[in-house]
């Protein structure tokens, strides 16, 4: 609450320039059509979406097919993604479009690449039939395990040339993560790398793929693209060379006439249990979410040179570095490392190398540079940026101000933008030239999308007060379920209220209508941006044979947003200290993945439960805070131990 009153006390407004808006995809004039024709009739506005924006080889039959949750969007329709994102910029009046950069690559070592549209169609052709020629077929699962690389591009775009459904597992993630994702999806053939490159020295990822294929019965082969040239053991029989057969592979293969329905990938996220969920989407209603709100959002242009930091292996990778950018016949850029390396203005350097216009990165990024100082982007030349965005969490008013002033030269719009992995494509933001801005608030929904504030019984709660943010109309990019899951789908999002959709976030509304997110109301952390689940982090900890129990709790922090911290209880006789700590810390990265490591873990000999046993996490919060007083106790079973966690006794 404390929060929401600070940012609710965040007046300034921002208007969006009269150069700006003059010459937006979106002006104000369609913004406000759209608007009203989304609220009146959301079915009408993203079938028009669907005609303007997507190529179809056959029109749908029907918009929206709705039995709550679940929902077919262009039933009937017949697409293809690659063919969307390719072939349609090579041919008629956009073939001169042939010899643009789809992706202009920058490996971390300053190594460099610029792939155009006619070479990129060249590439992802050989790739589907080298796919096609190891026994993928329509269906089948593909799972990636890259560094940010161009194979990873053309290796998802193969898959959804010929209609195999992609899982791509971040690269930070364990190899048991790895293991039981592709378990999960049951992926016929993996696509992973040697390595790659992070903080001037190359990283293995093989070695993981081999780990994590202990245990994986269901690959069959393992395509590996040369990246670092380091020394890779190869399976005989099932391991290959990325390069090897790309050689000789025929670079025409017919984009297969898909169905809108037809899976295009599994993303895995966390979420309250220790189990990821396989996030599915599909082809039709996503690509339509996504290129619409790349083209209204991000102004994409012919001309712009579009960088999205994210890494392809989540959501916002996906959707905007990719599929809605590519989608839209624009030049998105790709970045391999680490954004401090070899030296603090790394990315203002690449801003400035490669004149990038419009900037989409999070506020955890931010954040670290504010800390790193304001010389870094000052000495760059950042005078071709005209548009930022931010996403992942809640940005703070004072980040926002410093990436309008610093980075954007007051010049640049700032588009905060809410959405989820769920819902595929972007939910809530402004466009750039129709909605004032306020710092910290992700503005309003897109058009078309019906966003609410609900309390418990599923009424709509009155400006100033907050409650559980929903979605009370289905859209088109919305997850279409949970892989293999029909019934964790239905409990997770479409049990809370009848037919609406429950995103996990609790949000206020302010008297223009604004939202503004306050953050995960579940057991999920956001760390950096990143989701990890408490359960998660609770059972790696847990899996270790000297820990009895453990509560896992985020505290705020000033960079990543949230912190991990959690609270251990060992096992009888067992000692304690920095050296289990720190066992425990690798146990975390063994299982899950750096990312998911406690910055702090707190040894106890016992932990807050009610009495009917259930560990009271708020009071963990409290504590993990720092705070003098923890909220309501009337429930905990023994007082005592407060007061031992606090160490005052
Ligand atoms: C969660 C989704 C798809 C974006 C990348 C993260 C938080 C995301 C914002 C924003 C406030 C945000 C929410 C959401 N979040 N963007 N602009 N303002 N919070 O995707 O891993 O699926 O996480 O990220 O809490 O539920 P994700």
């Amino acid at each position: 609450m404390a929060d929401i009153e600070s940012l609710l006390k965040e007046k300034r407004v921002f208007k969006p320039k009269p150069e700006f808006s003059r010459q937006a995809n979106w002006k104000k004039s369609t913004i406000n059509e759209y608007r009203r024709l989304g609220a009146k009739n959301p079915e009408r506005f993203w079938a028009k979406m669907a005609r303007e924006n997507v190529s179809w080889f056959t029109r749908w039959k029907k918009v929206l097919q709705w039995k709550a949750p679940n929902a077919k969007w262009f039933v009937g329709g017949k697409l293809n993604v690659s063919y969307n994102c390719i072939d349609r910029h090579l041919e008629g009046d956009n073939a001169w479009r042939r010899n643009k950069a789809a992706i202009i690559w920058e490996g971390e070592p300053g190594d460099s690449r610029v792939i155009t549209y006619g070479e990129l169609h060249r590439e992802v052709c050989k790739f589907a039939n080298v796919l096609k020629g190891l026994g993928v077929k329509k269906g089948d699962r593909v799972a990636f395990y890259m560094p940010m690389v161009p194979e990873l591009a053309i290796a998802m775009l193969a898959c959804t040339r010929i209609g195999a459904t992609h899982s791509i597992v971040f690269g930070g993630f364990s190899a048991e993560s790895l293991r039981d994702r592709i378990n999960d999806a049951g992926a016929k053939v993996v696509v992973t790398a040697d390595g790659g490159y992070r903080r001037g020295a190359p990283f293995p990822l093989k070695p993981a793929v081999d780990d994590a294929l202990k245990g994986a019965e269901c690959v069959e082969k393992v395509v590996v693209v040369k990246r670092t040239g380091t020394q890779t053991e190869m399976t005989a029989g099932r391991d290959l060379w990325w390069h090897e057969q790309m050689q000789g592979a025929s670079t025409k293969c017919a984009p297969a006439k898909l169905d809108a329905e037809h899976p295009l990938f599994i993303l895995y996220t966390s979420g309250t249990t220790g189990k990821p969920k396989g996030i599915l989407h599909t082809t039709g209603g996503y690509l339509t979410h996504v290129t619409t709100t790349a083209q209204a959002i991000f102004d994409l242009k012919d001309e712009d040179v579009y960088w999205c930091t994210a890494d392809i292996g989540w959501i916002t990778g996906h959707s905007y570095v990719i599929y809605g950018v590519l989608a839209n016949g624009a030049t998105t850029l790709m970045y391999e490392g680490v954004p401090t390396h070899p030296a603090p203005d790394r990315w203002w350097e690449i801003i400035e190398k490669w004149g990038v216009t419009v900037f989409y990165t999070a506020p955890t990024a931010i954040r670290t540079f504010i800390r790193l100082g304001d010389e870094h982007p000052n000495g760059r030349d950042l005078s071709s940026l005209r548009l930022l965005g931010s996403v992942g969490e809640p940005i703070n008013p004072e980040a926002w101000i410093w990436y309008n002033k610093v980075i954007g030269k007051r010049r640049c719009p700032i588009v905060d933008t809410w959405w989820q992995t769920e819902t595929g494509g972007i939910m809530i933001t402004p466009l750039p030239a129709g909605v004032d801005t306020k710092p910290g608030s992700a503005t309003l929904p897109f058009p078309g999308v019906d966003a609410a504030i609900l309390d418990d019984d599923g009424d709509e709660v009155e400006p100033p007060n907050g409650g559980f943010l929903a979605i009370r109309k289905p859209w088109p990019g919305m997850m279409r379920g949970i892989w293999g899951d029909p019934q964790r789908f239905r409990e997770t999002y479409w049990s809370k209220w009848k037919d609406i959709y429950f995103a996990g976030d609790g949000a206020h509304r302010d008297k223009q209508g604004y939202f503004w997110i306050m953050g995960r109301v579940d057991d999920v952390m956001n760390i950096s941006g990143h989701r990890i689940g408490t359960m998660e982090v609770e059972s790696a900890l847990v899996s270790h044979a000297d820990v009895a129990e453990a509560a896992v709790v985020g505290r705020p922090d000033a960079i990543t947003g949230t912190a991990i911290v959690a609270f251990v209880t060992p096992r009888g006789g067992v000692v304690y200290g920095d050296t289990l700590s720190k066992t425990l810390r690798d146990q975390v990265a063994k299982e899950i993945g750096a990312i998911a490591k406690p910055a702090e873990i707190r040894f106890t000999d016992a932990l807050p439960k009610t009495r009917s046993g259930k560990i009271m996490r708020r009071l963990l919060r409290d504590i993990a805070e720092g705070k003098e007083s923890v909220g309501d106790t009337t429930t905990l079973e023994d007082y005592s131990v407060l007061a031992r966690l606090r160490g005052d006794e």
